[in-house]
């Protein structure tokens, strides 16, 4: 899991007057914990209200994903994702499937977080070795769980000053006061960041404490649709490491980063990128990442937080939400070990294991595609992949509006175009 040349173990008790007073009164409970042992084959527990799996009503769970085969060149130049779907008869799922339904910890099954190592180990690289993965019903009950365990009713979480209606609505109501931050076309402002700290003392509301947690959304940010440039996130990330703030990167638009608009492959921009009403080449269904550079997803996408993260202070938050479908409920936290025990012990009373269902449904694409043909699946590949889908899409809308616009109107810049970007001030118009 290490990177080379990473830093040694992170010493995180240097972090742990983050953690909140209601997560540090959680002590975890004892029958739960025991579910490490007693869920092993051979071991018959009488604790814990374990039904007898074979009085589940569910007897199997047959799902069908794209053909792995459709995903490499042989597949036609035009197929669609919904032209690639054929049958496939999963591998042996019955023992995985029964173990699924099971009450389990915390983490569901070892084969879901097996996936999200995988992921963060060959795509995301965090900064030191010791981080921690822990399945999550999704980033919205991710955030919740974050909220309650790294802060106290009545302190000020940073954000950018237009962010995430889902996101307020989750603070407001814990008695938490969103702090803005101007931001502009490559996300929050690091100077307006340094500028509000320096001076926190004169010009912050009556009574309220420096933060000491930042809330991001760095790609297609809600409801800007920016995504933060990597040295933005330079910036942002060390005046967090000297006002020691923790940075909640809350990133489920991760693989859904485009090319300007109309910029073709070759970064060259088009007539419509220039001003003219013509459709833009980037509508054309051109394959540009081969099958023999797959990996190359990674390569053309921002890196993240979690990779500048040398002193574990990232809570990273990813979901299958936009990459497979957000009914699965599924994704994950990736941070320091003693951040993830507490979060991990606020979702034993809470939310427990995703829905076994889901986890199955996920282990049975995984079983076929692997990491590659997840990659195949979201990259730009033979105009089948989830990015290129979007980017059509997306190139579509704009010149549709460009078309129709008056040309007297204010033309939007590319990057004001992500996923999720509406033009509507959110709730947040508190301001220091
Ligand atoms: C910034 C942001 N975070 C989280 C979510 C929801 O994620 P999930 O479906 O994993 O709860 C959304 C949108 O649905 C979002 O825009």
């Amino acid at each position: 899991m290490a990177i080379e040349n990473a830093p040694s173990a992170l010493p995180t008790d240097a972090l742990a007057h983050h953690i909140s007073d209601q997560a540090k009164r959680r002590t975890g409970n004892a029958v739960k914990a025991m579910l490490k042992f007693t869920n092993k084959p051979g071991v018959l527990s009488l604790a814990g209200g374990l039904p007898n799996p074979s009085f589940f009503a569910f007897k199997s769970l047959a799902t069908t994903v794209p053909s792995p085969l459709l995903l490499k060149p042989e597949a036609p130049q035009n197929a669609l994702i919904n032209d690639a779907f054929v049958p496939q008869s999963p591998p042996d799922l019955a023992s995985l499937f029964a173990r699924a339904l099971q009450y389990s910890m915390v983490d569901g099954l070892p084969e879901i977080s097996d996936i999200a190592n995988e992921i963060v180990s060959s795509v995301y690289r965090p900064a030191y070795p010791d981080w921690t993965v822990l399945p999550t019903t999704g980033n919205t009950d991710a955030l919740y769980k974050t909220w309650i365990t790294f802060c106290n009713p009545g302190e000020g979480v940073l954000a950018e000053e237009w962010t995430y209606s889902v996101m307020l609505s989750s603070i407001l109501p814990l008695g938490l006061r969103p702090v803005p931050v101007q931001a502009d076309a490559d996300g929050m402002s690091s100077v307006a960041l340094r500028n509000l700290l320096e001076n926190w003392d004169t010009i912050a509301p009556k009574g309220l404490s420096r933060p000491h947690t930042l809330y991001l959304v760095p790609v297609g940010q809600n409801p800007t649709g920016t995504v933060m440039s990597m040295q933005r996130k330079r910036e942002i990330y060390s005046i967090c490491s000297k006002y020691d703030i923790i940075i909640i990167e809350d990133d489920p638009y991760y693989f859904m980063q485009f090319d300007d608009y109309g910029a073709k492959a070759n970064g060259t921009a088009t007539a419509a990128s220039n001003g003219d009403n013509s459709w833009p080449e980037s509508l054309q269904p051109t394959p540009q990442v081969s099958i023999s550079s797959r990996p190359a997803i990674v390569s053309v996408l921002t890196p993240l937080d979690t990779s500048l993260d040398t002193d574990g202070r990232v809570i990273r938050l990813d979901s299958f939400s936009k990459t497979l479908a957000p009914g699965l409920r599924l994704g994950w936290v990736t941070c320091n070990k003693l951040f993830a025990d507490r979060i991990y012990a606020m979702a034993e009373v809470t939310s427990q294991a995703p829905s076994g269902f889901s986890q199955t449904a996920v282990c049975t694409l995984w079983a076929q595609w692997g990491l590659s043909g997840y990659l195949s699946w979201l990259e730009e590949y033979m105009h089948i992949g989830l990015r290129t889908q979007y980017r059509v899409r997306r190139d579509a809308f704009k010149c549709a509006i460009r078309v129709r616009a008056r040309p007297s109107l204010p033309r939007p810049r590319a990057r004001d175009e992500g996923v999720g970007s509406m033009h509507a001030r959110t709730f947040h118009d508190q301001r220091i």
